[in-house]
């Protein structure tokens, strides 16, 4: 994954080539820029928001507001084995408070582990709320989740993000 300078003409490029069959096609379509451009990064790059303004016909701002309102919209790159614990209900009320703070600790005592998962990104409701506490780890989806059962899914993370 790239992390590009935020003012490279190869940005721009990259960006233009990504939104213009969006706003081609589609009616509002800044979210899916964002979107497309967090698929080809892994994140939406600072410069970007400008490039998709400039394409959509909007205001730096007009973007920057939905990528500030959508919570799954990253700024910064991820982490390389990004854990999220569910924050919803149904996952509170079978021990999801508890997991995040047991989670925490571990990653507090471990630095490696907190580096490799950022430690934990809130995210509400996976649908899997009978199998709760529930997580995404790198993006698959972890049932009845512990501390124990969200570790070893990072090892098999990791293993696979080395390929
Ligand atoms: S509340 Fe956690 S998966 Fe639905």
């Amino acid at each position: 994954m790239t992390h590009p300078d935020s003012d490279s003409p190869g940005l721009r490029q990259t960006i233009l080539s990504l939104a213009e069959p969006i706003v081609a096609t589609e009616a509002g379509p800044v979210l899916l820029c964002l979107q497309k451009v967090q698929a080809h990064y892994g994140y939406v790059p600072e410069g970007s928001v400008s490039v998709i303004a400039e394409v959509c016909n909007l205001t730096r701002a007009d973007v920057h507001g939905v990528l500030s309102y959508y919570s799954d919209l990253r700024k910064t790159p991820p982490p390389r084995v990004p854990v999220r614990l569910c924050a919803a209900e149904a996952c509170q009320a079978v021990g999801g408070r508890a997991l995040a703070k047991a989670w925490r600790q571990a990653c507090e005592s471990d630095p490696e582990l907190a580096e490799d998962t950022g430690i934990d990104e809130p995210v509400f409701c996976l649908g899997n709320c009978a199998l709760g506490p529930a997580a995404l780890v790198n993006d698959e989806l972890l049932g009845c989740a512990d501390v124990d059962r969200l570790k070893a899914a990072v090892v098999i993370a990791r293993s696979k993000v080395a390929l």
